[in-house]
């Protein structure tokens, strides 16, 4: 029988009920943007990028807003960034006693703020680091660990998979998300599946499938041509939840416009929940355009609700003339 997205599989001894995940997206991906993966149908949901360090020092707002977990969510899983063994152990135990039901390291992000500490994809050519960070948060939080990320620093390298390699097979993760692009290469270029599925082939543990993943055929084509076990859904998710519907097949065509505006109040409603009018207004100003252009691009609609001065302000540009835009 064919693979489906649909069908359950484990991860760590935890049953994920289907094979869409939410990816880890940095200063996104929140209690409530997991949420709302969950509630379109992901079967597991990863958080933003936090640091174990400002976790391990209990800085205040790091766990007050990036540990906070929403109860309907689960499986969650938390990711964290860092490169002291013993800091990423007493991370660990933290996020775990949050509630979170795994933890993913991040070895894959190329921002140079991140790898001048040794962690993100620093990682990629540092394995003895790699496999330490990875057991410490076993250890830490005796939860299932899994790590995301990428080919290597460079075109031509693979190092990245070395060090796949050398955690799967030493048994300090669980699964590994692979987006087999270069760091060099940030978010751009075409994802190179051939050598994803021969990770998939070689590895002893699940491989979720990062990057290029924008469009419902574009992630059917990567499942299958890599035989990865799950689909990691990142910028295609952006203002988009429906497309995990219509990967689960709950759903033909494009969300209607009224659909469009009511989960964009949602998203709203939960951003001023979580950090307050004033900050929510600032905080928000990136979600805008991932919905308005869904709602068909009118720039001067988009440009008036990014630079409104309030979020009642946004609302009542939003429910008038995006409302009569949409009625024309
Ligand atoms: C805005 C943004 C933030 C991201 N933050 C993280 C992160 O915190 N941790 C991580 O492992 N990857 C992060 N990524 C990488 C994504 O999870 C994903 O691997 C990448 O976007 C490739 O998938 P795509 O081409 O389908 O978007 C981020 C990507 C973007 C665009």
């Amino acid at each position: 029988m064919p693979r489906s997205l649909h069908d359950s599989w484990t991860l760590g001894g935890l049953t994920i009920p289907n094979r869409v995940v939410l990816a880890p997206l940095a200063g996104i991906g929140n209690w409530f943007v997991r949420l709302q993966a969950k509630r379109y149908g992901a079967g597991l949901a990863v958080s933003e990028m936090v640091s174990s360090f400002a976790v391990h020092y209990r800085n205040e707002r790091t766990l007050r807003e990036l540990l906070r977990i929403h109860p309907d969510e689960h499986p969650v899983s938390v990711q964290l960034f860092g490169s002291d063994p013993e800091v990423m152990a007493s991370a660990a135990e933290q996020v775990a006693a949050a509630g979170a039901d795994l933890i993913d390291i991040n070895m894959g992000c190329p921002v140079p703020k991140v790898c001048k500490t040794g962690a993100g994809a620093a990682l990629l050519d540092d394995p003895d680091r790699a496999l330490a960070l990875a057991r410490a948060a076993g250890r830490g939080s005796g939860l299932p660990v899994t790590v995301k990320l990428r080919s290597g620093q460079r075109p031509g390298e693979e190092r990245g998979i070395e060090v796949a390699r050398r955690l799967a097979f030493d048994g300090a993760v669980a699964g590994i998300g692979l987006h087999p692009r270069h760091a060099s290469q940030r978010h751009k270029g075409k994802p190179d599946y051939a050598l994803a599925a021969r990770v998939v082939e070689e590895l002893p543990v699940p491989v979720l499938i990062s990057g290029g993943l924008q469009t419902a055929p574009q992630v059917r084509e990567a499942f299958e041509q890599t035989g990865a076990e799950a689909v990691l859904l990142a910028r295609g998710s952006l203002g988009n939840p429906w497309l995990f519907e219509e990967l689960l097949g709950d759903r033909v065509g494009p969300p209607e416009p009224a659909e469009v505006l009511a989960e964009l109040d949602w998203v709203m409603e939960c951003a001023v929940a979580h950090l307050g009018e004033a900050r929510a207004a600032r905080y928000l100003r990136k979600f805008y355009p991932w919905y308005l252009e869904r709602l068909g691009g009118d720039k001067a609609l988009r440009q008036a609700v990014q630079t409104a001065p309030t979020l009642e302000a946004a609302r009542a540009l939003l429910h008038g003339r995006a409302a009569l835009s949409l009625a024309a």
